[in-house]
């Protein structure tokens, strides 16, 4: 059998042509990356984890009409996506003051925000990915200001529904990013939910222990980093004991 041509290695996931035109393949690898590549490392299992929770929330966000670019899972670490034209932003809701907020407006990590915050970061490897404003975003022509507002309503949506889901199983949502994309039917053009969600980049906090459960211990070397994405996962009902190994190669399609 032919080997698909891929089109895309980043940092946690490689990019394969899909079956049909219009579509992609997403492989989750376990590599992690922090600071702009500056640490890097493996967490055994992420990848398979990541792909699981991604599935399971984007399945829920469709159900609440949220168009998001989930087709299907296919295996272990791969799942069906539409191809979109992704905006060159990372879109980030923040709740709890956590991270580089915290540093850069003196504020002590896990103070509450005044009111749920959304910032935009410009995606460039190169410049470090720097935060911008709306008028950035118009003026350089990253998005329209409809698509930013499309965009906005999205993420706060999306954040009413996560923090709902995580608060269910003990988990606070703290902050998380989003990258968003366009899809085109015909000459018709709709913003979609792209890239996924996953303790990659999601800050969860146990409710009760403020215990963190993301890629913050990875960050900065808390250990059993594999332990809080499993516990994540296990919290979710997505991981049971017999399901939770890595198999190589194509899985039936649930
Ligand atoms: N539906 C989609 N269509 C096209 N590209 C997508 C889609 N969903 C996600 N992507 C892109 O696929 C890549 C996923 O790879 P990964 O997350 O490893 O990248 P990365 O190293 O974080 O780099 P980047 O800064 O580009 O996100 C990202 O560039 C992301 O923007
Ligand atoms: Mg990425």
């Amino acid at each position: 059998m032919a080997r698909r041509r891929q089109l895309y290695e980043g940092k946690a996931k490689v990019l394969f042509e899909g079956p049909e035109p219009g579509t992609l393949v997403q492989y989750f690898k376990d590599d992690a990356t922090a600071g702009n590549g500056v640490k890097n490392g493996i967490i055994t299992g992420k990848g398979v984890l990541n792909n699981r929770i991604s599935e399971y929330l984007m399945l829920k966000l469709h159900d609440l009409n949220i168009p998001t670019h989930f087709i299907k899972r296919l295996n272990m670490r791969e799942q069906l996506i539409r191809e979109a034209e992704i905006i060159p932003l990372e879109v980030v809701i923040r709740n709890i003051a956590a991270g580089s907020i915290a540093k850069r407006l003196g504020i002590e990590e896990g103070t509450r925000l005044p009111r749920t915050i959304i910032e935009y970061y410009y995606k460039n490897d190169s410049l470090g990915d720097p935060m911008v404003s709306d008028e950035h975003i118009s003026a350089f022509n990253w998005a329209t200001p409809q698509e930013l507002d499309d965009m906005n309503g999205m993420a706060l949506r999306i954040n009413d529904f996560l923090m709902g889901v995580f608060s269910s199983v003990g988990i606070t949502l703290v902050d998380f990013k989003l990258e968003f994309g366009r899809l085109w039917e015909g000459d018709e053009m709709r913003i979609i939910l792209a890239d996924e969600i996953s303790p990659d980049n999601c800050r969860l906090w146990d409710s009760k222990t403020n215990e963190k459960m993301d890629k913050d211990r990875f960050r900065r070397d808390m250990g059993k980093v594999e332990e809080a994405y499993q516990e994540v996962a296990r919290r979710l009902g997505i991981l049971t004991e017999s399901n939770n190994g890595d198999h190589q190669g194509p899985e039936a399609v649930q």
